[in-house]
């Protein structure tokens, strides 16, 4: 009997071990080895790589990357005299059979690895849309769910010197349950949308860390610093040298090392988008970040950037690749679409609907953007399924792991125009807590909807409202709701002493497309939308923020209008080919005249 009982606990030890790694942040300053480039491909809409004739999982899929060992052997699917794709990549934009195409798509990567003695091999994925099931060498390593953020499988054990494959089953079917659920106003991209690289650490690394300002202080830093591996009691150091700052701190039992520290800093704003070069230093293993400090916080219906009031002059930005359309995923994408944000006047964007890729976040952190950052809890999801909540809860923790680090990101939203009822409230409530759990040096938000109190007054009385720093709101008056001059006549009210950010107005216009301010899909269109929307706005006394819909035109199977929308919205300031429409210099005067 005894014999059996070690081996259950050998065959542990591993596990536990693995268990103590979480996401792995900051892959930028680490040292790694791209996947990136063209991966063969299976598009397999029945999922007979998968599942079997009877329709259970079979033990013998695509996974195993087979290949028939005589003549004779029956073998149906072959990698290596398929077709590619590009990862980083939607494959919706890659192939015209696959534009509209919802399921699997097998992906297949093969790789030598020559791992150095006393390291550890991870396998780090910045996003799959939207279920992926991850082999390596015809072995599962995990799944992972969820469109919009990263993860990472440990390999160490399983990663051999020549002959690797790394194997990925990517399924973007859309789901009631799933997070988005089944109806979304953008375009579905599917596949390996974000960089695949391979991460090496020491046995024991720098897994997670959070280095922040202190809430309400001007040069107090605190947080942790998590380490993984077997030597978790360890010294860590954190160094900043341009402000002659190097604090040692001693790591607990857990891997855990407390930071507290006092520095003369310049803080983070949008004026002077410091950043200063951090240093996380244990005995086995060092990362380097760049890092800004600044503080966000409300007062009454005011929100203060680092203890003086300040407005957001923002836009909306979803993550269409700007000029060729697809899935944006580059450094490249992120600095021609925040540089638009920036010729327009914005000191903030709006990230929508999901968490968009990392460079995002770090070039608005280099070029001074601030960032609401959102998860897609959008419209009316599965608000009573326990599954649905776990699964919103990890991808708002997975995109505060990622990026909670980022002085640019100022506002957390757990929600975008979600319809009211108790289910929904408790729902966002427990995503709330969450959210706070896990960060409380940010503010949090969502995209709510207003009604009206009678024909002339516009109520903002959430009850979600309650639970939230700043309130978002999202209206269309003058495209869903009247003719701009509406506008005009408007008030609005609101239930709370909360800053308001107008998180959503516009309408759509074809750049090109010319007429009269009252023909709709007319540049002049949009424009008065825009005039009248903004003489409006000045009037709100708790306005706070403004982020439009949207900066650029972007994808929707919900757009099927010929000739002028054509599976786009069009609601873009600026079009799909990168022209802007009048309503973009509009919006550009009055962020000019607040500045
Ligand atoms: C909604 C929604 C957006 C959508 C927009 C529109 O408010 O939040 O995702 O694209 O309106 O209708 O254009």
């Amino acid at each position: 009997m005894k014999p059996l009982i070690l081996l259950s606990l050998l065959v542990l030890v591993p596990c536990v071990r693995a268990q103590e790694t979480g996401l792995i942040v900051n892959t930028e300053g680490r040292k790694t080895t791209s996947l990136n480039g063209q991966w063969q491909v299976i598009v397999d809409p029945y999922e007979s790589g998968f599942y079997n004739y009877r329709y259970q999982p079979s033990d013998n899929g695509y996974f195993k990357n087979a290949k028939p060992k005589n003549k004779s052997e029956l073998i149906e699917y072959d990698f290596d005299k398929s077709e590619t794709l590009k990862v980083p990549g939607d494959w919706n934009t890659q192939s015209d059979q696959l534009f509209f195409y919802e399921g699997t798509v097998w992906y297949k990567k093969s790789f030598d690895y020559q791992r150095k003695p006393n390291t550890r091999v991870f396998v780090y994925f910045g996003a799959a849309n939207y279920f992926a099931d991850v082999y390596l060498n015809g072995e599962k390593l995990g799944q992972h769910e969820g469109g919009f953020t990263p993860f990472n499988f440990e390999i160490t054990n399983r990663v051999k010197d020549t002959g690797n494959f790394l194997v990925v089953k990517v399924d973007n079917k859309r789901r009631l349950d799933a997070v988005p659920t089944l109806m979304t106003d953008w375009w579905n991209y599917g596949g390996l949308t974000r960089e695949v690289k391979l991460i090496e650490t020491p046995q024991t690394f720098v897994n997670d860390y959070f280095v922040q300002l202190q809430p309400g202080s001007r040069n107090r830093v605190t947080g942790w610093v998590k380490l993984s591996g077997d030597k978790l009691n360890q010294r860590v150091t954190v160094r900043i040298p341009e402000a002659g700052v190097s604090r040692s701190f001693t790591s607990n039992a857990g891997g855990t090392a407390t930071i507290d520290l006092t520095a003369d800093l310049k803080l983070w704003s949008p004026d002077s988008p410091k950043l200063y070069e951090v240093f996380i230093e244990a005995e086995t293993d060092q990362v380097r970040e760049q890092i800004g400090f600044r503080n966000i916080e409300t007062r009454g219906t005011d929100i203060l950037l680092n203890g003086r009031p300040l407005f957001l002059r923002g836009v909306c930005i979803h993550e269409e690749a700007p000029l060729r359309g697809g899935r944006a995923y580059s450094r490249e994408d992120a600095v021609t679409l925040l540089s638009w944000a920036k010729e327009l006047g914005a000191n903030f964007v709006r990230l929508a609907h999901y968490p968009h890729n990392e460079f995002m976040v770090r070039e608005a952190d280099r070029m001074g953007i601030m960032v609401w950052s959102e998860i897609p809890v959008y419209w009316t999801i599965q608000w009573e399924n326990p599954d649905t909540l776990k699964n919103a809860r990890n991808q708002l923790q997975e995109m505060i792991t990622r990026d909670k680090n980022r002085a640019a990101v100022v506002i957390w939203s757990v929600a975008n125009e979600t319809p009211l009822s108790d289910a929904r409230l408790t729902f966002l409530k427990n995503l709330i807590t969450h959210a706070r759990s896990l960060d409380g040096t940010r503010l949090l938000s969502a995209a709510m909807e207003r009604h009206y109190l009678n024909p002339t007054t516009q109520m903002i009385d959430d009850p979600l409202g309650e639970f939230l720093d700043v309130l978002g709101c999202n209206e269309y008056v003058g495209w869903y709701d009247g003719l701009p001059e509406k506008a005009d006549g408007l008030e609005w009210k609101s239930k709370y002493q909360k800053p308001l950010v107008m998180s959503e107005f516009g309408g759509d216009a074809l750049f090109n497309h010319h007429g009269d301010a009252l023909t709709r899909w007319t540049e002049e269109y949009q424009e008065s939308i825009y005039h009248h929307q903004i003489a409006m706005l000045k009037k709100i006394p708790f306005l706070r923020g403004t982020s439009p819909w949207i900066l650029t035109d972007f994808r929707s199977p919900r757009r099927p209008l010929p000739g002028i929308q054509d599976y786009w919205n069009r609601k873009g300031l600026i079009s799909d080919r990168g022209e802007k429409k009048k309503a973009f210099y509009v919006l550009q005067d009055w962020y000019q005249e607040m500045r």
